[in-house]
C-alpha cells in the first residue's frame, strides 16, 4: 500500500516548498500533487521523482476528482496538506456573488471536504495541515471574505484536533502574516505595497510540519504572527479594524 502526502495548490509559493520539504520524507511513497495548471504540475514532476500529478480545480469538480483516486488506489494517507487557496482584497460589493461562491468553495468547502475523504485512509501518526492566515485573528474590512474563511479553517483545525486525538491524528491551522509569493500583489493604485514582517515560504513550511509533528494545533511562523496573534487577543477588535483600515486604506484610493 503505497504511503501518500496530498498537497493541494502546489504549484504555488507555498505548495512548491511543502512538495520540497515531504520530498525529503522516507516515510512518503507518493506526493498527490493538486493544483489546476498541466504543465505547471509536469514541470515540478520532473524534479521529484515520487511526485504524482493531479490535475483538479478545487472550485469545480475536484475533490470529486481525488475522491476517485482514492477509491480507486487505497493509499495510506500519511500527510493532507490543504493549501490551495485565493485572496481578494478590495470592496466586498464589487467582488460580485459569483466570485464569492467560488473563493468559498476554494478556502472553505474544498479544505472541509478533502478532510472528510481522506479520514478513512489515515492511520495513526497521520497529520493534516490547513493553511490558514493571520488574517484570521481579527475582522478584516477589505479582505473580509478571506479573514472569513480563514477564521472556518481554524475553528475547523482546532475542533478536529480534538476529535482526532484518540486516532493519534494531528490536525494544525498553518497562521503566517506575509508571505513572500506571487499572491501578494506588488503595487496598487502606481503605489507601491510594503508587507510587514513578510518571511520565506520555506519559513512558513518547516515551522508548519515540525509544529504538526509536535502535536500543536496552531501554528504561528516567525515573530509578527506570534505578535499579532496575542496583539488581537488582548486589544479591542475595533481598535485592530481601525487601524487595518488605515494602512490598507491608503492603497486601495
Ligand atoms: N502569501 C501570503 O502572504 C499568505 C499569507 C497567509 C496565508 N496564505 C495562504 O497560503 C496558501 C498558499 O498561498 P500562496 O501564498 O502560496 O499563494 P499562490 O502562490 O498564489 O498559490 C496558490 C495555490 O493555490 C492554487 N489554487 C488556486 N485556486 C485553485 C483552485 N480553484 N483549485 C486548485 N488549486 C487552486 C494555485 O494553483 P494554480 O497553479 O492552479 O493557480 C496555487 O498553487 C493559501 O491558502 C493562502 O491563503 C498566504
Amino acid at each position: 500500500m503505497a504511503r501518500v502526502a496530498i498537497i493541494t495548490g502546489a504549484t504555488g509559493g507555498l505548495g512548491k516548498e511543502f512538495v520540497r520539504f515531504v520530498s525529503n520524507e522516507r516515510s512518503i511513497d507518493e506526493i498527490w500533487a493538486v493544483g489546476r495548471n498541466k504543465d505547471k504540475l509536469y514541470e515540478l514532476k520532473k524534479e521529484y521523482a515520487g511526485l504524482v500529478p493531479v490535475i483538479a480545480d478545487i472550485s469545480l469538480d475536484g475533490t470529486d476528482i481525488i475522491r476517485k483516486k482514492l477509491k480507486e488506489e487505497k493509499p495510506e494517507v500519511r500527510l493532507l496538506v490543504n493549501n490551495a487557496g485565493v485572496a481578494y482584497m478590495g470592496s466586498y460589493e464589487e467582488m460580485g456573488s459569483e466570485k464569492v461562491k467560488d473563493f468559498c468553495e476554494i478556502n472553505c468547502t474544498g479544505v472541509a471536504v478533502l478532510i472528510s475523504e481522506v479520514l478513512g485512509y489515515m492511520h495513526e501518526g497521520s497529520g493534516i495541515i490547513n493553511v490558514s492566515s493571520a488574517s484570521s485573528f481579527q475582522p478584516n474590512p477589505y479582505l473580509a471574505l478571506y479573514s472569513a474563511s480563514k477564521v472556518f479553517v481554524n475553528n475547523l483545525s482546532r475542533a478536529l484536533f480534538r476529535e482526532l486525538k484518540p486516532r493519534k491524528i494531528n490536525v494544525t491551522a498553518v497562521c503566517p502574516g506575509w508571505v513572500d509569493t506571487k499572491m501578494l500583489p506588488r503595487e496598487r493604485n502606481g503605489k507601491k505595497i510594503r508587507y510587514t514582517g513578510m518571511i520565506s515560504a520555506e519559513k512558513v513550511v518547516n515551522t508548519a510540519l515540525k509544529d504538526n509533528r509536535n502535536g500543536k494545533d496552531i501554528s504561528t511562523p516567525g515573530f509578527f504572527s506570534k505578535y499579532f496573534r496575542l496583539y488581537s487577543k488582548v486589544t479591542p477588535t475595533r481598535l485592530v479594524m481601525w487601524q487595518w483600515e488605515k494602512m490598507i486604506g491608503k492603497y486601495l484610493k
